[in-house]
């Protein structure tokens, strides 16, 4: 389909992240994707080197390049001195939506809610991850929430052609207005005005708190979210773990000078080198990643063989219950989806 293999960038990351990325990697060369991957170090070790970003500015060239980053989940250091280079890649590469498809893998990986089936629309540079964070005394700290117009009108706009595109029904705008009245007081304005171009998409507003709730409770309600950054952080890994794992789940995050594609989990420092991590959330970004770059064969028959692995009851530990036939490793996991 592709002769000529896309150029991309990989990031290998922490913890977990060069298990995945390298089971990942395998998974795509064996299903037929016509990648070159540019690997850059990001992360721990660029930290700890004195790099304060967690990025060298060779790494840079190549993401400008490339204009696609795929990246495994790297370790923070936590407290002053660093900066998140989640929060530095989506600022400098104009991230600004972050969509979080979640969906259950009924009867194959345990669940208590088999219909769940939600995409996750995140704004991804504003709100209190703006990172304008200061000291006013040694006792009293702040940090600025910033929500702007053309913020808000984009990640709505961008979660509603989206609704259409993928056929969907409902769409959920999700904010704290009744006590931020300016600041999510604009997004759920902002909603109300460009969903009237929308009349085809039932529309929603709910407060965050009985969101999540009901996100646990009732989770199949929920068709298409849109939200604030912090609000759709916290969402994600809720509607990931009720349907069945974090593991599961992976993200694009599509901006103006470029995309990034990476699973919702973290770098899992407590099952880190211990071959037991499921590269499932990575590998459902790499796929995403696929479809964005036109390789949408090779992401179809990748997804297939994925989906496949599941339903046979080859599961690694995350996932296992009374469907596992096998439980694996990352590795084997990764050959069990090349067999297939
Ligand atoms: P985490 O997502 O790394 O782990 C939470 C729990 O889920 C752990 O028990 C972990 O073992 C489990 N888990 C996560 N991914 C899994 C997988 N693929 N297979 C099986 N189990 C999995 O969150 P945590 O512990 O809060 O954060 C750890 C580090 O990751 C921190 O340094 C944090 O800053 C960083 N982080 C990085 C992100 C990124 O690079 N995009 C996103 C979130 C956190
Ligand atoms: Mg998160």
């Amino acid at each position: 389909e592709h002769p000529v293999a896309t150029p991309i960038t990989v990031a290998y990351g922490d913890g977990i992240g060069p298990e995945i990325m390298e089971a990942t990697l395998r998974i795509l060369e064996a299903g037929g994707a016509k990648i070159a991957p540019e690997v850059i170090e990001v992360g721990e070790s660029v930290y700890l080197s004195g790099v304060t970003s967690g990025i060298p500015d060779s790494a840079w060239d190549s993401i400008a390049r490339t204009g696609v980053l795929l990246k495994a989940p790297i370790t923070t250091p936590q407290g002053s001195g660093y900066k998140s280079l989640n929060v530095t890649l989506r600022k400098s590469l104009g991230l600004y939506a972050n969509v979080r498809p979640t969906r259950a893998y009924a009867p194959f990986v345990p669940t208590l809610h088999p219909q769940i089936d939600v995409i996750i629309v995140r704004e991804n540079e504003e709100d209190l991850y703006a990172g304008i964070e200061h000291r006013q005394t040694d006792e009293v700290t702040q940090c600025l929430k910033l929500i702007t117009r053309d913020g808000c009108e984009r990640i709505v706009r961008y979660a509603f052609e989206l609704a259409r595109a993928h056929g969907r029904k409902k769409v959920t705008a999700i904010s704290k207005d009744n006590i931020m009245k300016l600041t999510d007081g604009l997004f759920h304005k902002v909603f109300d005005e460009i969903g009237k171009e929308y009349p085809d998409l039932q529309q929603e507003h709910m407060i965050v708190d009985i969101a999540a709730a009901r996100l646990a409770t009732r989770p199949e309600r929920f068709d298409v979210i849109v939200t604030l950054n912090l609000y759709g952080d916290i969402l994600s890994d809720i509607a990931a773990d009720v349907a069945g794992s974090v593991g599961l789940a992976g993200s694009s995050n599509i901006g103006v000078s470029g995309a990034m594609f990476e699973a919702i989990h973290g770098s899992a420092p407590d099952i880190a080198g211990q071959n037991v991590a499921n590269p499932g959330g990575l590998l459902h970004a790499a796929i995403l990643m696929l479809a964005h770059i036109g390789q949408g064969e090779a992401a179809r028959q990748i997804h297939n063989a994925w989906l496949r692995t599941i339903e046979d009851g080859v599961h690694t530990k995350d996932i296992a219950g009374e469907r596992t036939v096998r439980e694996v490793g990352t590795n084997e996991f990764a050959d069990a989806v090349i067999e297939r």
